[in-house]
């Protein structure tokens, strides 16, 4: 087999996404090297630690500025040995600091057919707004809020949602499929610029 791709993941919370890339693409495709957390006790920690994989928590308020904290996680990832950085319910804003350091490397699943509704709270911005069709988009991570290349989109239709839980769920599969499928194009250098238009990203067919 191919030689597995090092990544990092970055976490805030329950991560249930995190525990998908380690389920599927974990010792395969790819080897999760490292997961850092925005908060100190993230269950995603713990799910981390089970797989035995090294972890540390970075807290905003623990630094004097972004970029010192964007700095000391890009040293401690880079020092893990990380190759590419996958935000898996990562809650904060990375800046230019941290994103030289893995240059096309760092990608992001987001609960909205971006680019309707970045930021925070997308499934409620989508239920305020009164959409009849929700999704998931993995992109690529840039220095704006969700503003990054789309690598994968996927929709389902729920015409009659009213509950962010319920939407939630019915997300939370996409997800789970959308991101280890993401993380395995980047494994394969499969995914490229269109020439004609950089913001679209063309992805090579697998080899069977
Ligand atoms: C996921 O739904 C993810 O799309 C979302 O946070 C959740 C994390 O769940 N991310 C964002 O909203 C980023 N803007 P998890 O901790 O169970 O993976």
């Amino acid at each position: 087999m191919a030689e597995q791709l090092p990544i990092a993941v970055l976490v805030s919370g329950t991560g249930t996404n995190l525990q998908a890339l380690l389920d599927s693409v974990h010792g395969h495709e790819a080897r999760v090297a490292a997961v850092a957390s925005s908060v100190p006790d993230a269950p995603a920690l713990a799910r981390a630690q089970t797989a035995g994989v090294p972890t540390a928590v970075f807290p905003r308020a623990d630094y004097p500025s972004r970029a010192a904290r964007d700095e000391a996680l890009a040293d401690w990832l880079a020092a893990e040995g990380a190759r590419a950085v996958v935000l898996a319910g990562y809650m904060e804003l990375l800046g230019e600091v941290f994103l030289d350091r893995f240059p096309g490397a760092v990608i992001n699943v987001h609960p909205s057919l971006l680019p309707a509704f970045p930021g925070l709270a997308a499934i409620e911005q989508a239920l305020a707004y009164g959409v009849k069709v929700f999704g998931v988009t993995v992109h690529f991570v840039d220095a704006g809020v969700d503003s990054g290349p789309v690598i994968l989109q996927r929709a389902v239709e729920l015409p009659d949602a009213r509950e962010p839980g319920a939407v939630l769920a019915a997300l939370r599969p996409l997800e789970h499929e959308l991101l280890p499928e993401a993380v395995r194009l980047l494994a394969r250098a499969a995914i490229a610029p269109d020439p004609e238009n950089p913001r679209r990203m063309a992805i090579r067919a697998g080899e069977g």
